[in-house]
């Protein structure tokens, strides 16, 4: 990895390098500078290679981890990256690198999805242009206080678009992040436990960033929003994560130490689902009322025509949007 860095610090500060440069520079052959070479491309690194040498053509908008590192000012989330052009999910491989031993507070990036998952087995658009990435974290908790970090993270993106952007988001219940009544970010929590130990949960996050409404499907075209159809503009990818990775640790750090309670109040407070009529789906069975509280394990409890109903999971939808 140190010498992955390396080679992109040394291709970002000159036009051209030829490879016995840089095998001198780093102090390793010139095989090893090829065999690098060919990674970083794998990575989705724009490099091109001529008799004369290397040389990069940076791409803007990319997340690419040295652009990153110096953004991000947080002290576990985020301080080892993982960046991939292409991937089937970014949750697929944090599991996999989590299972690997890899450290609490690993961020995996791509910036395409080909299997990109949602939840309830749901697919997950994740064409160029969005914000796709997974957090593998450590808790020490048991698996029934999990949900606590998909709440946590969803209330740190919308705290994080309120404050950068003036933008007036939401949250639905349970992680939905919504702008003017339409989904623009979810997040998929994921663990490996065992009844009452969990070993670890990958967090993932996908936030339509720069996209356009015509990258989705048409059914899900008047439900769904992004930032730029919201702004009118794109956004700095780069800036936005870092932000929102900082937000998160703060939140995380006062849900391990303090539990669910010491978000719970911020999270209602920025909760458009309670006071409304809605529908929740859950496996085979649908439930229909006033969403009147979250208690304090985070559980949705809805007054039906049957008396008051705790739900613990399912979809829910808003039914009016007052
Ligand atoms: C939802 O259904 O609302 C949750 C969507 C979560 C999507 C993100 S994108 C990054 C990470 N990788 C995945 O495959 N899914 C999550």
């Amino acid at each position: 990895m140190e010498s992955l860095s390396k080679i992109i610090e040394i291709l970002r500060n000159q036009k051209e390098v030829s490879g016995e440069e840089m095998a001198s520079e780093l102090g390793i052959s010139r095989t090893s500078v090829w065999k690098n070479i060919n990674r970083l491309k794998g990575k989705g690194f724009n490099i091109i290679s001529s008799r004369r040498g290397y040389r990069m053509i940076e791409e803007a908008d990319l997340l690419l981890p040295y652009r990153l590192r110096g953004l991000i000012n947080t002290k576990i989330i985020g301080r080892h990256i993982e960046y991939f052009a292409h991937c089937d999910s970014s949750n697929n491989i944090a599991k996999k690198l989590a299972r690997e031993g890899l450290k609490e507070g690993t961020l995996i990036i791509c910036e395409e999805q080909e299997a990109g998952r949602g939840r309830l087995e749901r697919k997950w658009i994740s064409p160029r242009g969005g914000l796709w990435f997974s957090v593998i974290l450590k808790p020490s908790m048991t698996p029934v206080e999990a949900p606590g970090l998909g709440f946590l993270t969803s209330l740190s993106v919308v705290k994080t678009l309120r404050r950068r952007y003036g933008l007036e988001a939401s949250l639905k219940w349970p992680n939905d992040v919504l702008i003017n009544g339409k989904k623009v970010c979810g997040v998929l929590v994921e663990v490996e436990a065992e009844m009452d130990i969990l070993h670890f949960a990958v967090v993932g996050v996908g936030l339509d960033a720069n996209l356009s409404i015509k990258d989705f499907p048409e059914e899900v075209q008047d439900i769904a929003t992004t930032l730029k159809e919201e702004l009118g503009r794109e956004v700095d990818r780069a800036k936005l994560l870092a932000d929102i990775l900082s937000e998160m640790e703060r939140n995380y750090n006062s849900f391990t130490l303090y539990g669910l309670e010491s978000i719970f109040q911020e999270y209602i407070d920025l909760c458009s689902t309670i006071q409304k009529e809605v529908r929740v789906v859950q496996h085979g069975r649908e439930i229909k009322g006033k969403a009147v509280e979250i208690d304090k394990e985070g559980a949705l409890i809805v007054l039906t025509s049957e008396g008051r109903v705790r739900i613990t999971y399912g979809d829910c939808f808003h039914l009016t949007n007052t």
